[in-house]
């Protein structure tokens, strides 16, 4: 749609230019110079229907312009209502991206929609302002503390789209970028569903494996959830479904197990300005809590 009116403008304006281009290259020639025979040509001071002319043609462009303009903001703009609810709800942290289903699943960093259908989206920020950007999908949309703003998400063809912030909110605001996977219905079901078997957030945790327990005891689980179905404790992103990503901390590097284990040796130097402080640990729980996170 916005692309109907951009290529609707660009050859207005491509045929107003040939037009003035023509009578400016036809005036040089016709009425060049030729020695000092020929006299002036006629002066007009002052002409009522060329004044007509060059206001109503520009009037009527610019109306036209103006509706067709209107008409697709209208089209692509979702309803700020905030009654109607939303398909999933997009939270802008400092500084990840994570994207809450109405099933429960909160999905971080990557984005999965169907695109069988558009999904409405509510734009929001756990803390200062950031902006939601997937430039192949959709419009800007500010994330604005304390307030919902929505958008359409919708692509046509399956594929993976890269999406990031584009309100600066700090430093590292270059590294809070995030995808969008698009998919066919059937396999965005079937990862919807996947993702919230995984296991309920109301059952008990039995901290079987000895990692887990390390994890817990440590207060890593007081950021982070490692469950899909769990609310965000808006202090750390969750680590839910981890093994299965291909970044770490909004894309500032590749999920390798090398650059896993810098986030549990030296957080500030894996991103520096992030808000997870140095827990100290020992080389053999490094090791132990590395394999845990690596089953996620
Ligand atoms: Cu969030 Cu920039």
């Amino acid at each position: 749609m916005i692309a109907a009116v951009f290529s609707l403008v660009l050859i207005i304006a491509a045929v107003i230019f040939l037009v003035v281009a023509a009578g400016v290259c036809y005036s040089c020639l016709r009425y060049r110079s030729r020695g000092n025979a020929m006299a002036e040509p006629r002066q007009v001071f002052g002409s009522r229907r060329v004044e007509i002319l060059w206001t109503v043609i520009p009037l009527l462009i610019v109306t036209g312009l103006f509706v067709v303009t209107v008409r697709a903001m209208v089209a692509i703009d979702a309803s700020q209502d905030s009654s109607r609810a939303p398909d999933l709800v997009i939270t802008g942290h400092q500084w990840w991206w994570d994207a809450l289903y109405p099933n429960g699943v909160l999905a971080t960093g990557d984005i999965h929609i169907p695109t069988s259908r558009r999904l409405l989206a509510r734009i929001q920020s756990a803390d200062v302002i950031h902006d939601f950007w997937v430039p192949e999908l959709a419009r800007k949309m500010d994330a604005v503390p304390g307030r919902a703003s929505y958008i359409w998400l919708e692509a046509d063809t399956p594929g993976t789209y890269g999406g990031a912030c584009s309100e600066f909110c700090g430093t590292q605001h270059a590294w809070m970028r995030f995808r969008v996977i698009a998919e066919p219905e059937a396999d965005f079901e079937n990862w919807l569903t996947n993702e919230a078997g995984e296991r309920s957030a109301d059952a008990p945790r039995l901290l079987y494996f000895s990692d887990e327990r390390l994890f817990f005891s440590k207060g890593c689980g007081s950021c982070h959830s490692t469950i899909a179905r769990e609310q965000s404790s808006g202090k750390g992103p969750s680590l839910a479904g981890l093994s299965r990503r291909e970044f770490l901390g909004g894309g500032i590097s590749r999920n390798t197990p090398e650059n896993l284990m810098l986030w549990l040796t030296d957080p500030q130097a894996a991103k520096p300005g992030n808000r997870m402080p140095n827990t100290p640990l020992t080389a053999d729980e490094r090791r132990v809590l590395l394999a845990y996170l690596e089953r996620l």
